[in-house]
């Protein structure tokens, strides 16, 4: 299975940005533990990080994968144009927040992308984004 690992704004900055929110872990960290966790399930995994909702799309349209994780950033709160995007290319995909969204401030407690992914997983730090792996690999062994 090729799985596309997308995170969108602010996300570049994962490691140095509010540490005591997301953590200290880079998202180069994040990308090759995910790759290696993808790896020993025998899956392929290309990332892609962008600031911009359109090149998140225009990612997507590529459609050279089989499954997604995706980290929206504060995009999952308002980005219509992203769900459309992941339904439109009928793949499985989980949604991740490093954060307890649900537990800040009530405008991130509106996810947008909640009716066209398979899961969520959402404050659970950067193990999060295996956890996602996970329901994706679970998901093909049914
Ligand atoms: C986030 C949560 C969003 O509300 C926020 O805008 C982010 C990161 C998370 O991973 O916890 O950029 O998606």
């Amino acid at each position: 299975m090729r799985i596309l690992l997308l995170n969108g704004p602010n996300l570049g900055r994962l490691g140095v940005r509010q540490p005591e929110i997301y953590g200290r872990t880079t998202l180069a960290e994040v990308v090759e533990r995910a790759r290696a966790h993808a790896a020993a399930r025998d899956c392929e995994l290309a990332d892609f990080q962008s600031n911009h909702e359109g090149a998140l799309i225009d990612r997507l349209e590529a459609l050279d994968f089989d499954a997604v994780v995706i980290n929206p950033g504060a995009l999952g709160h308002t980005s219509h144009a992203l769900a459309d995007a992941i339904a439109g290319v009928e793949r499985p995909a989980v949604e991740v927040h490093l954060s307890d969204v649900r537990a800040r401030e009530p405008w991130r407690r509106q996810l947008v992308l909640e009716q066209v992914v398979i899961g969520q997983v959402i404050g659970r730090g950067w193990p999060g984004y295996l956890d996602a792996i996970d329901l994706l690999v679970e998901r093909r062994g049914r």
